[in-house]
């Protein structure tokens, strides 16, 4: 029975263990150009010291619109490219694989002037009304996903993570609330997303694995239920997604029912829910820093992987402690060793 610290194999990805740090934006460090530098090296390269199995490079705006803020990292330029190479090989150089989470913020682009979106509708009072997207400008999008992917080849990347959660572009195509178009894009919810994940897999090299980002269900009033969503992914595996990070919400204000409970593991049983209904592995992720709540988690078979987000901000060695705690045999980095 596969534990936290069983080796993972899916097509060409094999990881030493169980264990995820998920795409986590940096905000107010800022990436000049939209290029990391010397904090986002250290802040990657940490986790790969740490001893996690995948990290997943935060969300990465694949056009600098795209971005959440202005802050944030990018990769729409072949410039790019060398800054993310060097964090890749030396986070390799600690046994740990690596992904890039490839986004477009949509209308939750903050400093974009103006945003755009599939529909002229803004995501709060607080935040500007979007301009809504050509069919021209769409498909130039699906295109700079396809190049934000080709990029991501080039500095070595192990697999790519599509950005279709929290209420960001390709979410905004696939709910019903945020994309009122009278185009195929508006009568076929799924399609911009699909086009993305058959784009991205173009560019792939055969057997490297395409994970992508959703949230399961949405938490504003009429919103979308777990079903909606499992239809929409099983056109995206259809397309290409091998494996499905599942988180929830990010579409807008909360509404009546309340959002996400802020309990360990919260997300767990959407992810087993959705590994059922499609058939495919799963992340777990969500108040996962426990040690035990996230063995359970893989013991359980409920998803296949689990990332640690927040609890990884507090510790960047979770993966060394929690193999620590729980007997795990991941090895403390020869020059810590009399730390333990
Ligand atoms: C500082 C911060 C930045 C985040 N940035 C991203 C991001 O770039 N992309 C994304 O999909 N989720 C992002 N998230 C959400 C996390 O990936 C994760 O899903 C969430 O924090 C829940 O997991 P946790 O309880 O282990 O922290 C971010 C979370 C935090 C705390």
């Amino acid at each position: 029975m596969a534990d936290l610290f069983t080796p993972y194999n899916f097509k060409n990805l094999t990881l030493k263990n169980r264990i995820v740090m998920p795409p986590m934006c940096q905000y107010s460090v800022k990436a000049e150009d939209g290029i990391p530098n010397d904090w986002h090296f250290v802040h990657y390269v940490s986790r790969a010291v740490g001893g996690t199995g995948l990290i997943i490079v935060e969300m990465t705006g694949v056009h600098p619109d795209g971005r959440i803020t202005n802050q944030d990292t990018g990769i729409w330029s072949d410039d790019q490219i060398p800054a993310y190479r060097k964090i890749v090989e030396t986070v390799h150089s600690y046994g740990t694989k690596i992904g890039i989470q490839l986004g477009h913020a949509g209308r939750k682009a903050q400093d974009a002037e103006p945003s755009v979106a599939p529909s002229a509708i803004p995501f709060s009072s607080h935040y500007k009304m979007p301009r809504a997207l050509s069919g021209a400008e769409v498909e130039e999008l699906i295109q700079a996903f396809r190049e934000g992917a080709r990029r991501a080849v080039e500095a070595g990347f192990d697999t790519v993570e599509i950005h279709g959660a929290h209420g960001y572009l390709i979410h905004q195509f696939h709910s019903p609330l945020t994309n009122q178009r009278s185009d195929e894009y508006g009568q076929d919810l799924p399609l911009f997303g699909e086009r993305v994940v058959e784009a991205v897999k173009e560019v792939l090299p055969e057997g490297m694995p395409i994970i992508m980002r959703v949230s399961a269900k949405e938490y504003v009033d009429g919103g979308y239920d777990v079903q909606h969503c499992a239809e929409i992914c099983k056109r995206y595996r259809d397309a290409g997604v091998d494996i499905f990070h599942i988180s929830s919400g990010g579409e807008g204000p909360v509404g009546s029912n309340g959002g996400p409970e802020a309990k360990p593991g919260y997300q767990v049983d959407l992810a087993a829910e959705f590994k059922q209904l499609l058939k495919v592995p799963v992340i777990a992720v969500g108040l996962l820093d426990e040690y035990n709540a996230a063995q359970e988690v893989i013991l359980s078979g409920k998803a296949d992987l689990v990332a640690i987000g927040r609890g990884m901000l507090r510790d960047p060695y979770w993966a060394v402690h929690a193999a620590k705690a729980l007997d795990g045999g991941q090895k403390v980095p020869k020059p810590y060793e009399r730390g333990y």
